[in-house]
């Protein structure tokens, strides 16, 4: 969908359909009013109505709405207008604030992956006018405007790029795929690309990741990319969790269960999706972006409960469980990315545990570290991008759960409950002491992957973490 604003008054912009959000106390004087109300149109949130005689599509929106009820309202117009045939749409200004939301809303609510489609169904929609008109008649600077397109239009389109690659199924999303689609965005992005193959974890000494990785046909990759700007303000490091399948392994997960594994490389995906919009934004900051790609699976050569690994920073860990894998691969690449980048922050982002989806509900990411101020940095910034957080806060008594009697440390709880936070306290074990206060995870098992459309998401990817971590950093560059 291609999104542009014009310096002109609505009235004046060719297009086919008209797009406008009308409030309940503005339904009553509304020029159409009696057409809407014999259509049952009682501007009800996202309550769309269409008057092809008019070309006009109105949608329903409460009084003082907010950014997220108007970029939720927004993809489910643009949604409604790609069914019908029209090829342009044009949109007045809803307040500034809401230009962001509503581009978002545009982009992301457009989205469609349609790979797997013997006959992909393509919308004739294909641009999108927004006026520097306000509803209301009064007007704004284009300059800004153009700003703020140029910048949202970069972060949805690597959104978009994130749920892609989530989408793909396992078999064409392989680590070995997913180091070529990293290669190919650091050729296109000007980005420095490292990848190793089994010999070069091997020399690593990254026994835990590559344990999990033994029991696959596709050999595991560690991808790091780095974008680096000349004097920047400050290092970040990103790491995501790359499990291109998680069957399970020899703990083999319940057959619904396994349903929708091939989004446990969300995280790995993610940080590629943002190190891609870091790039394209000119941001000020260097930024190193680290993904364990690996594949869970039986075999008879793959690993086992009762095994005992030695992670890359020499701790031992008793395996208790194979689908506890995520951990074990982070374990290491967050050791291999402390020993190659000295950085200001480190954060990592994994669909990491079921539990999370437990005590948060599936639409929002778990926030866990020891540095109080900095995940309420997190919490605002996910607010201000669209991004639902919640912080589980970690205490002494569950660090005990993962106690091993055999080795340093269990990669599973001996207690059910509270297992997003025994997870993150596993991890603390692989962060080094002058990090500790600059490190947090994300949990995004919940917040990653849907299976039923809501907010600007339909089935699939959501490229949870991307938006709420480019807020972040330009938050940084401020
Ligand atoms: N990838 C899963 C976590 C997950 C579950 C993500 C559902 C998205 C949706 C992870 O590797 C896993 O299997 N975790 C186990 C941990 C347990 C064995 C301690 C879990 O959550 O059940
Ligand atoms: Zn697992
Ligand atoms: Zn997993």
């Amino acid at each position: 969908m291609n999104v542009k604003i014009v310096n002109q008054p609505l009235g004046q912009i060719n297009a086919d359909l008209s797009v406008e959000f009308v409030t309940p106390a503005q339904l009553a004087t509304h020029p159409h009013t009696a057409l809407l109300k014999q259509a049952g149109f009682k501007a009800d949130l996202e309550q769309l109505c269409a008057l092809h005689e008019h070309r006009l599509l109105v949608c329903g929106i409460d009084n003082n709405a907010s950014d997220e009820l108007y970029r939720s309202a927004m993809a489910a117009a643009i949604r409604s207008a790609m069914n019908y045939g029209y090829g342009t749409l044009k949109l007045a200004q809803y307040t500034q604030k809401s230009f962001k939301a509503l581009i978002e809303g545009v982009l992301l609510g457009s989205y469609r992956f349609e790979a797997y489609k013997s006959e992909p169904k393509p919308s004739s929609l294909t641009e999108v006018i927004f006026s520097n008109e306000n509803h209301d008649g009064s007007g704004n600077a284009i300059d800004e405007l153009e700003a703020i397109l140029k910048q949202t239009t970069i972060i949805a389109k690597a959104t978009n790029f994130v749920r892609t690659l989530v989408n793909q199924t396992p078999d064409d999303m392989t680590p070995q795929q997913m180091a070529i689609t990293a290669d190919i965005l650091a050729k296109n992005n000007n980005l420095e690309c490292t990848i190793l193959d089994v010999n070069g974890l091997e020399d690593e000494k990254m026994f835990a990741m590559l344990s999990v990785g033994r029991g696959s046909a596709h050999p595991p990759r560690l991808i790091h990319l780095a974008y680096k700007p000349e004097n920047p303000k400050r290092v970040i490091t990103l790491v995501g969790k790359g499990l291109t399948y998680d069957s399970g392994g020899l703990s083999l997960k319940a057959a619904t269960s396994m349903v929708t594994m091939k989004m446990d490389k969300a995280g790995g995906c993610a940080v590629m999706g943002i190190i891609k919009a870091v790039s394209e934004l000119n941001l000020d900051i260097e930024v190193h972006a680290f993904v364990g790609a690996v594949e869970n699976m039986i075999s008879g050569n793959a690993y086992k409960p009762d095994d005992v690994l030695r992670a890359k920073n020499g701790k031992t860990i008793e395996v208790r469980n194979t689908d506890a894998e995520g951990r074990l691969v982070l374990a290491d690449v967050l050791g291999y990315a402390q020993e190659y980048v000295k950085a200001d922050y480190l954060f990592d982002y994994a669909t990491l545990t079921g539990a999370c989806m437990v005590a948060l509900g599936p639409y929002t990411t778990g926030v866990m570290g020891h540095n109080e101020s900095l995940k309420q940095e997190w919490l605002s910034a996910a607010d201000a991008s669209g991004e639902y957080c919640g912080i589980l806060p970690f205490n002494r008594h569950l660090k005990k759960l993962i106690k091993s009697d055999l080795a340093d440390v269990c990669n599973v709880s001996s207690k059910p409950y509270g297992g997003a936070i025994t997870a993150a306290l596993f991890l603390d074990n692989f962060i080094n002491e002058d990090m500790k206060e600059k490190w947090v995870h994300f949990d995004i098992a919940g917040s990653a992957y849907t299976e039923s459309a809501w907010d600007v998401h339909t089935y699939g990817g959501t490229g949870a973490g991307v938006r709420m971590t480019l807020n972040w950093l330009m938050e940084q560059c401020k």
